[in-house]
C-alpha cells in the first residue's frame, strides 16, 4: 500500500475540473492506498476571502468530498488547519527553500499579476504545500496538471533537506492522469476551468442542475468549421469537449471524435454524460448540506488520525535541524 495525499482549496463550490482531475481519482484510491485528503483552508488565505465565506466553504468542500464518494472509514479526510503540524513544518521548509525558486513558480506569477499588494503567503504557498505532503511521508500526490511544478518543488525540498540534515523525508512523486488532468473553461477553452473564472458560464459546478449543465455545454465556445477532431492547438473548444467526454466514459478522445459528425451531436452527448456523472454527487451533496453534523464528525475523526501520523514526522524534522527537545 502506498501513502497518498492530496488537497483542494475551499475557495468556492467545487467544479468539474476538480472532480475529473482530482476527486474522482481519489475515490478510486481509497481502497488500494493509504489515503489522506485534506481541505487546504490555510492556502485559501493567500487571496482575499471573507471569514464567513471561508468557514462555510470549508464545510461545503468537505460535503463535496463525501458526496463524491470519499468515505471517512476508508480514507483520512481532514481540514489542514486542524493539524498544526503542517505550519510548524512549513517554517523549517521555508528555511530550506530559496527566495529565487519561489519567485519562479508560474502560479505565483499568474495569481500575483495585477494585484496592488501581493501577500507574502502567496509566495510561500508552495512551501506550505510541500509541508502538507512531507509531513505524512506521502509517496504519491494525485493532482491535476497545474500542480506539477509545485510537486517538483516539494521533491526538491525533501531532497535538499535530506542532504543537509540526513534522511528525514520521503521524496514524493506527482500522479497526474493522462485524461482529465486539465479541463478547460467552456467559454475560454485556452484557460483551465477554475473557480476564479471571469466567465461563470464556462464553469460546471458539482451543484449545477441538469438544466444548467445542458445549457452551459450547449453554449460552449467552439470554432466554425463543424469538423469534430481532437486537436488541442487548432480546436481547443472541441478538444475540451472530447476530453470531458473521454474522461466521463473511459473512451479515448480520438476514438470519440470519429463517432460524431457535427458539433450539435457531440454537445448533446457531452451534456448527457456529465449530467449522469454528476447526478449522484449532486444528490448526495444536497443531503449532506442539510446535515453538517455528519460532515463535522467525519472531519474530527480525520484530524485525529492525521495528527497521529504528522506529529512523529514533524518531531523527526525538528530533531534533524537541531531544535532542543
Ligand atoms: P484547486 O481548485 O486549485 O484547489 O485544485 C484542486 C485539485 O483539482 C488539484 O489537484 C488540481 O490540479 C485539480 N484541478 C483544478 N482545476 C482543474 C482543471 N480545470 N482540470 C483538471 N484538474 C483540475
Ligand atoms: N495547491 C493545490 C491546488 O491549488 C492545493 C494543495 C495544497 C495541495 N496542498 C496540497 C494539493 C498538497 C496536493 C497536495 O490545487
Amino acid at each position: 500500500m502506498s501513502r497518498v495525499l492530496s488537497g483542494i482549496q475551499p475557495s468556492g463550490v467545487l467544479h468539474l475540473g476538480n472532480y475529473l482531475g482530482a476527486l474522482r481519482r481519489w475515490v478510486q484510491r481509497q481502497d488500494v492506498d493509504d489515503a489522506y485528503f485534506c481541505i487546504v483552508d490555510l492556502h485559501a488565505l493567500t487571496l482575499d476571502i471573507e471569514p464567513e465565506a471561508l468557514r462555510s466553504q470549508t464545510l461545503d468542500a468537505a460535503a463535496s468530498y463525501l458526496a463524491a464518494g470519499l468515505d471517512p472509514d476508508r480514507a483520512v479526510l481532514f481540514v489542514q488547519s486542524h493539524v498544526p503540524e503542517h505550519t510548524s513544518l512549513s517554517w523549517l521548509l521555508e528555511c530550506t527553500a530559496s527566495y529565487g525558486e519561489l519567485l519562479r513558480m508560474t502560479q505565483f506569477k499568474d495569481k500575483g499579476k495585477g494585484q496592488a499588494s501581493v501577500r507574502a503567503g502567496l509566495l510561500t504557498y508552495p512551501v506550505l504545500m510541500a509541508a502538507d505532503i512531507l509531513v505524512y511521508d506521502a509517496q504519491r500526490v494525485p493532482v491535476g496538471d497545474d500542480q506539477r511544478q509545485h510537486i517538483e518543488l516539494a521533491r526538491n525540498l525533501a531532497i535538499r533537506f535530506n542532504g543537509r540534515y540526513g534522511e528525514t523525508f520521503v521524496v514524493p512523486a506527482a500522479d497526474i492522469p493522462d485524461v482529465g488532468a486539465r479541463i478547460m473553461d467552456l467559454q475560454q477553452p485556452t484557460k483551465k476551468m477554475s473557480k476564479s473564472t471571469s466567465t461563470p458560464q464556462g464553469l460546471i459546478n458539482l451543484t449545477d442542475s441538469p438544466d444548467e449543465i445542458a445549457r452551459k455545454v450547449r453554449r460552449a465556445v467552439t470554432d466554425t468549421d463543424n469538423e469534430v477532431r481532437y486537436d488541442t492547438e487548432a480546436k481547443p473548444g472541441i478538444s475540451n469537449l472530447l476530453e470531458i467526454l473521454a474522461s466521463a466514459t473511459g473512451a479515448g478522445p480520438d476514438e470519440l471524435a470519429d463517432r460524431f459528425s457535427d458539433y450539435g451531436s457531440l454537445k448533446g452527448a457531452v451534456a448527457e454524460a456529465v449530467i449522469e456523472l454528476l447526478r449522484p454527487v449532486r444528490e448526495s451533496y444536497e443531503e449532506l448540506s442539510s446535515d453538517p453534523g455528519t460532515v463535522r464528525a467525519a472531519l474530527a475523526k480525520g484530524a485525529e488520525k492525521a495528527q497521529s501520523v504528522a506529529g512523529p514526522v514533524l518531531a523527526r524534522a525538528q530533531d534533524a535541524v537541531g531544535l532542543l527537545k
